[in-house]
């Protein structure tokens, strides 16, 4: 009999929010039929953390893979304060999107030397988020190059009609680099509250013309279709990586866990051996990292399964990817203000849903703050990390600034 990471669930998390927080916090989960998810409220993060209160966070999570900690106060809640809370869980790296590397936009291009120049707020693209919809909708004020801000208040569309942007592809965040990122995070200040598209949702589907975009032409159709079957009122799209690999059969999960996958920056590179099954220390869960033949079409290379050639590399993956997005496996998190949801991201996989853009009313503004975070986690700050190892493994050699985490020793 396979175990299903639901039935090997803590069964201690409860008690301990009670114990740690107090009776008012509620804890319930899971959220998924794949036993995914939790959901935590009347839990106040503008207020520093106490150790054993962070463990139980680290703890939840290890179990969870995906939890929500609803409801913070945007008045109190400040971005400074979430880059904070975010440095328990790794050392937050600053996004590609708000530096120059070299003198060229970091996110359009792989060279992995040249001097970082971090992006003033104000040049950055998501500036136009203050514009959009002028007096109704601001960015919660920062200038931290870790704040990654993902919304659809990019300026109105050209004929100042709104347009649907497709969803993207099924990946993992920073997957593509030697130590890929954990835990990534969204704080959410806007989500689409309109519902009257013909369908009743947010948005129709995209229309399917049949073509592969955004992916590229050869997988079969069965998978394309789990692959574009996104969620419609804005929610971001997951799946549970550790139902699905607690789902395979023994001997299989036993070939799975011999696999590297060669994994590339860039086109050409030699590239590095990664597994391709994680297991989290704090749960003992395992789970497939990012099993996916290239996710990000066109943007990073494809990866190789090590002994494989391309085609069969390719062929190998498109079944596992296929395993994973069943809909047994799959979770829509559905975003609300004031939320704080967290993710492993060596046991989930997600994907941003189609979204409209070119928008001129509030009820349709989605606007998130995402903090993603290499390393370990940590249970008191400031962060202790060997300067040697952020040069290493963090862009710029980014730490958040004193005033946020405090001074070190
Ligand atoms: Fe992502």
């Amino acid at each position: 009999m396979q175990t299903s990471p639901s039935t090997i669930a803590d069964p201690s998390l409860e008690a301990r929010f009670h114990a740690l927080f107090g009776a008012g916090v509620q804890f319930e989960r899971p959220l998924a039929e794949s036993g995914l998810g939790g959901r935590v409220s009347g839990l106040d993060l503008a207020e520093p953390l106490a150790p054993a209160q962070v463990d139980l966070l680290l703890d939840t999570l290890a179990h969870c893979r995906l939890f929500t900690i609803a409801g913070q106060d945007l008045a109190r809640f400040s971005l400074a304060t979430f880059e904070r809370f975010a440095n328990h869980w790794g050392a937050p790296v600053a996004h590609p999107s708000n530096f120059l590397r070299g003198g060229k936009p970091a996110q359009q291009d792989g060279a992995s030397n040249g001097a970082i120049t971090y992006l003033p707020y104000a040049d950055r693209r998501v500036a136009a988020a203050d514009s959009t919809l002028p007096g109704q909708v601001a960015c919660l004020p920062h200038e931290s190059p870790a704040v990654l801000v993902a919304t659809n208040l990019l300026g109105r569309g050209v004929d100042d009609a709104p347009t649907l942007k497709a969803g993207g592809t099924w990946h993992t965040d920073i997957e593509y680099e030697p130590l890929p990122i954990y835990v990534s995070m969204f704080l959410v200040h806007f989500a689409p509250v309109a519902r009257d598209a013909s369908n009743g949702q947010w948005v129709e589907p995209p229309v399917d013309d049949g073509a592969p975009a955004p992916y590229f032409s050869g997988s079969d159709d069965d998978l394309m279709a789990l692959r574009k079957h996104l969620p419609l009122n804005g929610e971001t799209a997951y799946t549970d990586t550790a139902a699905a690999f607690a789902a395979l059969p023994a001997d299989e999960q036993a070939k799975l866990e011999a696999i590297r996958v060669r994994r590339r920056l860039n086109t050409g590179d030699d590239g590095w051996l990664a597994p391709l099954v994680r297991t989290d220390p704090r749960s003992g869960l395992k789970s497939l990292h990012s099993p996916v033949w290239a996710s990000r079409p066109g943007v990073r290379p494809s990866i190789e399964v090590d002994g494989l050639s391309v085609e069969d590399s390719r062929v190998f993956l498109d079944r596992l990817e296929a395993h994973i997005l069943q809909p047994r496996f799959r979770y829509d998190h559905v975003h609300t203000e004031g939320d704080v949801t967290i993710w492993n991201n060596y046991m989930t996989l997600h994907n941003s849903p189609p979204i409209k853009i070119g928008i001129d009313r509030i009820d349709d503004a989605r606007l998130l703050y995402r903090l993603s975070c290499k390393g370990e986690p940590v249970l008191t700050l400031p962060r202790q990390d060997d300067p040697t190892w952020i040069t290493t493994h963090v862009a710029g050699d980014y730490r958040s600034p004193p005033e946020i985490v405090g001074t070190r020793a």
